[in-house]
């Protein structure tokens, strides 16, 4: 009998596409020693959000330039059918000012919000985590921050990109604000050599042992405001123990029969990604015909729509905590349609005309993981540019953002990114910066069919944005979608294109002819998830020092025995 049903069983098998949620895993990651704890995580039995949680701090050790506990972040969770979304992005010192980085005679000081003591926000991670954990965690929350422990106590070989990547940037920083410390901690990375950082790891062990208040209460907080207090810095104490995450509702849109979901406020990414999405169906009905991928055609449509939403973005969008941001109004289809009329769509709009419609070396690093059950997590973490502020936490051996430079120190100057922002985005104590960070989820019934994400400051728009466009509507594998060229404008500079190596030279002398200036530079650390029929793949972009893995998953529990989230049992 059993020999009998033997086939039957391996051919059905075969031929039914199993939910990739029940049969494997995946983790696209930013480095080979977070995808290992994310990896190894699953394995342990722990859900998608225990692999993130152990990742974010995994990569605080290994990934420097970007990982943090420092810094802040947003987590996309799609979890039992349902989509979380959690904002533990920094947060203005009580004793900021709006015009805190302006001279006497009201001109923005060149660097101050981005290098040195004034350019950190409240850091949020650790809050994150914690939050992140007592709501949709399983596994012990000191079984997940001990893998990042280890890696700071033991060390770890450092990979040749970062060990140039640091030795370079500690020569930048010489010379600037006393509080750079840069070079003493990681100025002596080698490449292939153990770096060791027991300052952290003892930071990492007293966030392990007590949780959040590891960090934003005792012997941490007390580090930290010394540090400031004696570097004329503003975070203190209460700034630390007053900080929160905030659970908020995610942007979540229809388009094509999926469902997008992704960041809301204070990022801008979530309502940018799904406004292009669909002024990019609206101009594609008055062409007619879909421009083939890349063309010039192509560029310029996208280009057009990007001058848009890039100004609705510099007009309407920051902390809904301090400003009303009209989502709705920005998502809503006669706004959309009038949006897409506007378009020109042979020739450049001239950018002066293009007003908001209604009456990174730019890091930041991103993970995507999804577990044996379905569940997924879009992770996007920042210090702000490589490195953050330079600034090292003596004593406590972390670097902290430079997050501050996201707010506009003064409207209609453009801040690191070329970003242009107003009262919306104006610096206000405890307020939250705005943010281009666009975790994001596609579904398709109750389905995971993509899980994305990218650092890249406003370039990360663009890159989950075409991320999309290169799956859904271009047909494309995981690793072809992410590698394929991109380019990106952003309405200022003026008719500006930068694109990624790789873009048809005759594709940018025909946008050179229309008018466009092209700049060649590379942009985003895409990784992604995309469930095909499925299957999973997982693809890191090739361009960083990314691993992606998909792997079966261990023996499945039983129907309903899915693990417990550790706060439910606790009541936390
Ligand atoms: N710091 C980059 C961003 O949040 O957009």
């Amino acid at each position: 009998m059993r020999s009998f049903l033997f086939p039957i069983v391996l051919l059905c098998l075969l031929v039914t596409p199993a939910k990739a949620s029940q049969q494997q895993a995946a983790v696209a990651m930013p480095d080979t020693f977070s995808a290992a704890v994310a990896e190894s995580i699953l394995q342990r039995g722990g859900n998608a959000v225990d692999a993130a949680i152990a990742a974010q701090f995994a990569l605080a050790v290994t990934l420097p330039e970007a990982g943090n506990i420092g810094g802040g972040g947003f987590m996309l969770i799609h979890r039992d059918g349902q989509q979380y979304f959690l904002d533990y992005r920094e947060m203005a010192p009580g004793a900021a000012t709006r015009d805190m980085y302006l001279d006497e005679q009201g001109e923005v000081i060149p660097d101050a919000s981005i290098y040195g003591i004034l350019a950190s926000g409240v850091p949020g991670t650790v809050r994150g985590m914690w939050e992140a954990h007592q709501r949709h965690g399983t596994l012990e929350w000191a079984e997940l921050v001990q893998p990042a422990v280890d890696l700071a106590e033991k060390g770890f070989p450092v990979p040749e990109p970062l060990a140039r990547y640091a030795r370079s940037y500690a020569k930048r920083m010489e010379g600037k604000d006393p509080a750079i410390n840069f070079g003493r901690y990681f100025g002596s990375m080698e490449a292939g050599a153990v770096f060791r950082q027991p300052e952290l790891a003892a930071t990492l062990r007293r966030i392990r042992d007590e949780g959040a208040d590891g960090f934003y209460r005792g012997k941490t907080a007390k580090l930290i405001a010394d540090f400031m207090r004696s570097h004329r810095g503003l975070i203190t104490e209460a700034d630390l123990a007053a900080y929160e995450a905030r659970w908020r509702e995610p942007i979540a849109v229809d388009w094509r029969g999926y469902r997008i979901v992704s960041a809301s406020p204070p990022s801008s990414g979530g309502i940018a990604v799904a406004q292009w999405l669909k002024i990019y169906d609206r101009a594609l009905a008055r062409l007619g015909e879909k421009p083939a991928h890349n063309s010039a055609e192509y560029v310029h449509l996208l280009a057009e729509a990007g001058k848009r939403v890039f100004a609705d973005r510099a007009e309407y969008l920051g902390d809904p905590d301090f400003h009303q941001v009209p989502v709705s109004a920005l998502l809503e289809g006669e706004y959309i349609a009038r949006r897409s009329a506007e378009l020109d769509l042979a020739g450049i709009s001239p950018t002066p005309a293009i007003v908001p419609g209604l009456p990174e070396s730019e890091e930041t690093t991103h993970f995507s993981i999804v577990d044996r059950w379905g569940n997924a997590v879009s992770n996007t973490t920042t210090i702000n540019l490589g490195f953050g502020s330079g600034v090292v936490v003596e004593g406590a051996g972390f670097l902290l953002n430079d997050e501050m430079d996201d707010f506009s120190a003064k409207p209609g100057v453009a801040n690191f990114f070329g970003a242009m922002g107003g009262e919306a985005n104006e610096i206000r104590p405890h307020k939250r910066m705005l943010s281009s960070m666009s975790p994001t989820i596609v579904m398709e019934g109750g389905d995971i069919r993509m899980v994305t994400g990218s650092p890249g400051g406003t370039t990360i728009i663009t890159s989950v944005y075409q991320s999309i466009l290169n799956v859904i509507e271009f047909g494309m594998d995981a690793q072809r979608a992410i590698d394929t060229p991109r380019f990106h404008h952003q309405l200022w500079p003026k008719d500006q294109i930068r694109y990624q190596p790789g873009l048809d030279s005759a594709v940018v002398n025909d946008l050179e002819g229309m008018g466009y200036q092209l700049n060649e530079r590379g942009f985003g650390d895409l990784q992604v998830i995309v469930n095909r029929n499925g299957r999973l793949e997982a693809a890191s972009q090739s361009s960083g020092r990314g691993d992606s893995r998909v792997f079966a998953s261990e023996a499945l529990p039983e129907a309903g025995q899915a693990p417990q989230p550790v706060g439910a049992e606790t009541g936390g």
